[in-house]
């Protein structure tokens, strides 16, 4: 028989049936809830509420697991390409070689933007954050492609161009942040080789990506790709829920992981790593203060809200960042810093009994910094790889027969009704 959940409110009892997911997550479905007792749910940051029914991605953060469309993370990130994981978080399978094909050809294809928007860049203040440049040309993108307003246009095109001119316009806003020419993509190249060759490459010089680095990145962008139900994804999901176009959703998307508590905290293990070599090196001492409590400090790339057991995106970027800086030469004292902050904590009965991991940003930061992209542009980087995962969910949501507008509701807090005061008596 069905399980069920029973509620007992004014002395009746009401029965919501639950509901099992494929790998035996279980669910109250309360969308009965208010018509039958009168009552909504609260729950502030939605930390016990499934919004959707999803097939894109399972986590388990209790066993550290990440699978996309069922496949391990680990797997996606050693054998596959960053063009062929998008592909199967957005249409569900792997591709086969045809498949894989077209769309990639539809990525080369669609990378340029128009000139008009090229000479947008020129608006921006010099030093503006890339992050700004990016949402509002994203944005923007849709009044280039005025078609995608209607629902029923072309998804798949706008899916194609979106996943390719993003990557062109993240390029071009890091170019004019430093004041150097763009660099017009080049079909030759592949997804991450082009975007690579748009960030490092100035007109005097020839310039060829390393096929490690180039590895590198489609790494990173895969471990990026999705992350279910988080902020700038349920963004997305909102967004898109009233029918706006895809460019307005992504922009969306963009703007939420601009915030420091989502995509921003590499940028703060890097200051904190910087804060430790510059005052003598010694991560012990700041690890006894990360445990004073009335210090107020933390130890930055650790421990996470779902994962309690390390997060197996972590592990990949350690092995990355030991296979990569020797390749590139490059000696990073604040790596050793790192390895040592955590050897230290996975000892420590402070770190162990909180279940206190290294997440995804503990050592990102180190390898973006190896391979020559500035801070500034680490949030950039994230917004790249999540990209194929905004579009998932947000095409996941259209096809949905519950798709309704998101639209949650509030316990009111303030004034009953009273009756306006004019002016001169207030
Ligand atoms: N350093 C020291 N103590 C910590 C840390 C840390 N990094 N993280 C949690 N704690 C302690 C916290 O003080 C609390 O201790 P107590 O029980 O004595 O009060 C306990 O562990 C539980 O912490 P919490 O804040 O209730 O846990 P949370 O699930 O709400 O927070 C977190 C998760 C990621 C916000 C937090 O671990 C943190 O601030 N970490 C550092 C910032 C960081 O690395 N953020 C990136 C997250 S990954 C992003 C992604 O996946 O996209």
């Amino acid at each position: 028989m069905a399980e069920t959940a029973k509620l007992i409110y004014k002395g009746k009892e009401f029965s919501f049936p639950v509901v099992t997911g494929t790998e035996n997550e279980s669910a109250i479905d309360i969308s009965k809830l208010r018509s039958e007792t009168g009552l909504i749910t609260l729950d502030p940051g939605y930390k016990n509420t499934g919004s959707t029914r999803s097939a894109i991605t399972f986590l388990d953060g209790e066993r550290g697991i990440l699978q996309y469309r069922g496949i391990p993370i680990e797997q996606l990130a050693e054998q596959s390409s960053f063009v062929e994981t998008s592909y199967l978080l957005i249409y569900g399978e792997l591709p086969t070689t045809d498949q894989l094909a077209a769309f990639s050809r539809k990525l080369t294809y669609h990378s340029m933007i128009h000139e008009d928007m090229r000479h947008l860049f020129a608006g921006f203040p010099a030093g503006g954050h890339p992050m700004a440049m990016l949402a509002a040309m994203v944005g923007g993108l849709s009044a280039y492609y005025p078609d995608s307003l209607d629902p029923n246009s072309d998804i798949d095109m706008h899916i194609a161009r979106v996943m390719s001119k993003v990557r062109t316009l993240a390029a071009f806003g890091y170019k004019k942040r430093i004041g150097q020419p763009v660099m017009y993509p080049r079909n030759d190249l592949r997804y991450c080789g082009n975007f690579m060759y748009m960030m490092s490459a100035v007109p005097a010089e020839r310039y060829e990506p390393d096929a490690m680095v180039e590895k590198a990145i489609n790494q990173l962008l895969i471990l990026h790709a999705d992350h279910e139900q988080n902020c700038s994804s349920s963004t997305v999901r909102m967004v898109g829920s009233a029918n706006a176009n895809l460019y307005a959703a992504i922009s969306a998307g963009i703007c939420a992981l601009w915030g420091p508590l989502h995509g921003g905290a590499n940028q703060a293990v890097m200051d904190m790593l910087r804060e430790i070599y510059t005052t003598g090196g010694d991560p012990k001492k700041f690890m006894e203060e990360v445990k004073d409590k009335k210090s107020g400090r933390r130890l930055m790339g650790f421990g996470h809200r779902v994962y309690k057991n390390y997060d197996p995106r972590a592990k990949i970027l350690k092995k990355m960042a030991d296979e990569l800086l020797p390749h590139l030469g490059v000696k990073d004292p604040m790596l050793d810093i790192a390895k040592n902050l955590e050897e230290i904590a996975l000892k420590d009965s402070y770190f162990v009994e909180r279940k206190l991991y290294p997440n995804v940003d503990f050592y990102s930061g180190l390898v973006y910094k190896a391979i020559g992209i500035p801070e500034d542009m680490f949030t950039v980087m994230f917004a790249l790889g999540r990209l194929p995962g905004w579009i998932a969910q947000w095409r996941e949501m259209l096809a949905d027969p519950d798709k309704a507008i998101g639209r949650p509701r509030q316990v009111y807090t303030g004034y009953t009704k009273r009756d306006y005061m004019p002016i001169e008596k207030r």
